[in-house]
């Protein structure tokens, strides 16, 4: 089951879909549903982030269903980095991610694989504070790794 919704966040990060092809959603839309998924991302790691900070009390049952909540949207990122998006002007993606797509992959692998380890390890009996910081900070910091090199502040 981890292991399904690992390769489903880490494959989708790149599959280029029927979606795409069947010209259901022009690339505006794509672009403004592919920053949506973002912003449901990143209200799951906010609560994740200031657990790990101590800011907010420490609940393990919280930090594990909010990393399944991350997976299960971004497995739908995919769909969205189709070609056609690269010219939409409200698209923050850098053409450096078209360019070097790659790179790009390799940092949505990184992220893909932060993530399944969080799944992983907030499953566990004994997940405390300890353990998650250093789990949840390696998530964040995938995903300033890739907004650094492809998206435009
Ligand atoms: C593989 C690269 C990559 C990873 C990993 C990644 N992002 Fe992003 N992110 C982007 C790109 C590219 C954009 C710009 C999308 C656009 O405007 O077309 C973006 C945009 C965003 C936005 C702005 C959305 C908007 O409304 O314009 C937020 C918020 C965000 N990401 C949060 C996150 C969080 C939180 C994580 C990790 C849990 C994450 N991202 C991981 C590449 C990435």
């Amino acid at each position: 089951m981890l292991k399904k919704v690992a390769l489903l966040v880490v494959g989708g990060v790149f599959a280029s879909s029927a979606l795409a092809q069947s010209e259901l959603f022009k690339p505006d839309d794509l672009v403004k549903y592919r920053q949506s998924i973002y912003q449901v991302m990143s209200a799951q790691a906010k609560v994740m982030g200031s657990m790990a900070k101590g800011e907010t009390e420490f609940d393990a049952e919280v930090v594990h269903e909010r990393a399944q909540n991350l997976g299960n949207v971004a497995k739908l990122l995919g769909e969205t980095y189709v070609p056609a998006t690269e010219g939409v002007k409200d698209s923050n993606m850098l053409p450096a991610a078209w360019k070097d797509m790659d790179g790009f992959q390799d940092k949505g692998k990184a992220f893909g694989g932060a993530l399944q380890e969080l799944i992983a390890v907030s499953g566990e009996p004994d997940f405390d504070a300890k353990a998650a910081r250093p789990a949840i900070g390696k998530l964040l910091k995938s995903c300033k790794a890739c907004h650094d090199d492809y998206r435009a502040d």
